[in-house]
């Protein structure tokens, strides 16, 4: 989005806000069915990536599908509309509770552990479910993002695949799909073509003769900064087609081919906008405060993600390097260390760019610092989708919740 454009919704409205790009949204979602030929595929976004309820409408008028991950994302997918056929509920850690609460809605459940199929055979024999392996793939651009290999909670061993037909046998389960996810950000499509081939090799119609679908999971790649190489998609389709068009014609039917991409669908759409209110020169390193902090964006401090940062209200100034620090009680507050980054005043807008997967949600209110609120922008037409309370409506909700006042 144009540097105007940001000062004029962020003067509008006020800052920290996040700003979305619908029509990039849209796009980014679309491109993956011209890139991937294989011509039946489900593309489901996870929208843990992002779970901005105008973001998710503008998918559902798009007649996009949905990975969730928790029952209150099941239900507010169900709440805006999307249909419980649109959904894969893939299930990590739940309670019994949460397994009959969802169970209700009709979503199919993923389910990665075989101690949980076990649980939801026994109380729901005959259904149809979908079983998530651990491909044995380790990818993904930092360890607390790569889902497989050893050192990983998910996801059913492929050497367990006898296990599970055992049980499905037993509760006569309708095994009708199978997936993966090797993790988030994989930079070497090698590595997803390996994760494919390994859970493609257990598909056979012998254990898994009801199979409507596979599930390849996201992963795929947004380069955060610009030395980071692109990955060409158009030829990664091609090659992913051909692997599962090879297996269908082994497994003797055309499937469905899923993927869950979430970071891919939003990342770039998102700009945090946020302002400098204190300058500090601690011992000649220039330190630009912010209305901000981790709390709004963690990637930086979780992950030590890299987000391009500018100066919007100074955009020929010179070229200094800042600590961008937020407003937090935390040493570790801070979105990027001795950045350059042209001149910053007191007062002056900056933008972190590529802030759209995994910022939002992540957030919280620690501190008692309220979330920015977010604008949804499409066709040149701006909504204003969440507002930041203000500090004495946060305290009073805080407040307001107790049991104890
Ligand atoms: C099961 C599952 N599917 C899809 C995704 C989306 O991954 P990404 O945002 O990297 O595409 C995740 C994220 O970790 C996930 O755990």
């Amino acid at each position: 989005m144009e540097r105007n454009l940001l000062l004029k919704y962020s003067q509008k409205y006020g800052t920290p806000i996040y700003i979305y790009d619908g029509n990039k949204i849209i796009a980014r979602y679309n491109e993956l069915y011209k890139y991937i030929t294989w011509p039946k595929l489900k593309i489901l976004y996870a929208m843990k990536a992002n779970y901005n309820i105008g973001i998710l409408k503008l998918l559902r008028t798009h007649k996009a599908y949905l990975d969730t991950v928790s029952p209150a994302e099941v239900f507010l997918a169900l709440k805006l509309g999307f249909n419980k056929e649109d959904l894969l509920f893939t299930s990590n850690n739940i309670t019994d509770d949460e397994m009959h609460e969802v169970k209700k809605t009709g979503v199919l459940f993923n389910i990665g552990a075989l101690s949980s199929l076990e649980k939801f055979g026994a109380a729901y024999p005959g259904s149809k479910v979908c079983i998530r392996f651990n491909p044995d793939v380790y990818a993904g651009e930092h360890k607390h993002v790569q889902t497989a290999g050893s050192v990983t909670k998910f996801g059913v061993l492929l050497s367990e695949a006898n296990q599970v037909y055992e049980i499905s046998q037993k509760y006569k389960l309708k095994i009708v799909g199978l997936h993966e996810h090797t993790g988030s950000g994989i930079g070497e499509t090698a590595k997803v073509y390996e994760s494919m081939t390994n859970l493609l090799e257990i598909a056979n119609p012998k254990l898994f003769p009801d199979l409507e679908f596979v599930d390849f999971g996201g992963g795929f790649k947004v380069s955060y900064d610009r030395q980071t190489k692109k990955i060409n998609y158009s030829n990664f389709g091609k090659k992913i087609s051909s692997i599962f068009s090879k297996f269908c014609k082994v497994y003797g039917k055309e499937l469905y081919m899923y993927f869950e991409p979430g970071k891919y669908v939003v990342a770039e759409s998102g700009y945090l906008v946020i302002e400098v209110n204190t300058l500090k020169n601690n011992r000649g390193r220039l330190i630009a405060g912010t209305n901000s902090g981790f709390n709004h964006l963690i990637r930086p401090l979780l992950y030590g993600s890299f987000h391009h940062i500018e100066n919007l209200s100074n955009p020929t100034g010179k070229f200094y390097d800042y600590d961008i620090c937020g407003n937090l009680c935390e040493t570790g507050d801070c979105f990027a260390e001795q950045r350059s980054i042209r001149e910053i005043r007191e007062s002056d807008k900056l933008v972190i760019k590529n802030a759209g997967a995994y910022c939002y949600s992540m957030g919280s209110i620690y501190n008692l610092r309220a979330m920015p609120s977010e604008l949804l922008v499409m066709n040149g037409t701006e909504k204003l989708i969440t507002k930041k309370p203000t500090n004495e409506e946060l305290a009073q909700s805080i407040f307001s919740s107790s049991k104890h006042q």
